[in-house]
């Protein structure tokens, strides 16, 4: 069985045995206050891109805890430059780990670092495929996406604003068609205030495919 726990904002961990992944840690200046960067421990860190919301904690907790940072190259450099263990990917690659395969994905957003890219995640995980966006805009190709890796778990930004809203978070849905979605990157700012409640209505309307809202702070088992 997998955990997913969620830190608010777009920052969760996936843990199974003694693997702990952990995404985008955004835990100082984070307003949901769930953890502290001290604290937190992971075997591996995934930064999807470089805006401080997404990188955010990443270089202190991987040089404290020896994680490996799993990245686009251009953060893996300025990682590693910091005295980090990282593996540089990038947009198409696949790469299989001590835990599972990692498939970089394309997002349509800013990189938040000079040459760069923002990406997303395929992860297989005890035999759970998991597809983390990053924050994007909807695109066409999230239909191949889910035609080469079906899709157990969809975890999708539906804030607006920088990202996918809600209407365009449900179209992602429908060409993604995971078992599941959860529902990141709403209500840490008044600027992506969104209700998830209306995201799940939506869903089921347009797919019949359940929506998990978890609160930050809280975890939930994830099964297949
Ligand atoms: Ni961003
Ligand atoms: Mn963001």
């Amino acid at each position: 069985m997998i955990t997913f726990h969620f830190y608010g904002h777009a920052c969760f961990s996936l843990q199974h045995g003694n693997t702990t992944l952990l995404f985008d840690p955004f835990l100082t200046d984070n307003p949901f206050q769930t953890a502290s960067p001290a604290s937190v421990m992971c075997n591996y860190i995934l930064v999807s891109h470089g805006h401080s919301d997404h990188l955010g904690d990443t270089i202190s907790i991987a040089v404290r805890t020896g994680a490996t940072v799993i990245t686009t190259a251009e953060i893996a450099h300025l990682c590693a430059e910091n005295g980090c263990k990282t593996h540089a990917m990038h947009i198409g690659g696949k790469y299989s780990f001590d835990f599972g395969a990692v498939r970089v994905t394309p997002a349509f957003h800013g990189s938040g670092i000079a040459g760069g890219h923002a990406a997303g995640f395929i992860v297989k995980l005890a035999g759970t495929t998991i597809y983390y966006s990053g924050d994007t805009a909807l695109f066409g190709d999230m239909a191949l996406l889910s035609r080469l890796e079906p899709i157990d778990l969809a975890i999708l930004p539906i804030g607006d604003n920088f990202t996918m809203g809600i209407d365009d978070a449900v179209e992602a849905v429908r060409l993604l068609q995971p078992k599941k979605v959860i529902p990141i990157h709403y209500n840490t700012w008044p600027l992506i205030e969104q209700s998830p409640i209306e995201f799940q209505t939506k869903v089921q309307q347009a797919a019949s495919i359940p929506v998990l809202i978890v609160q930050p702070g809280e975890s939930i088992p994830i099964t297949k």
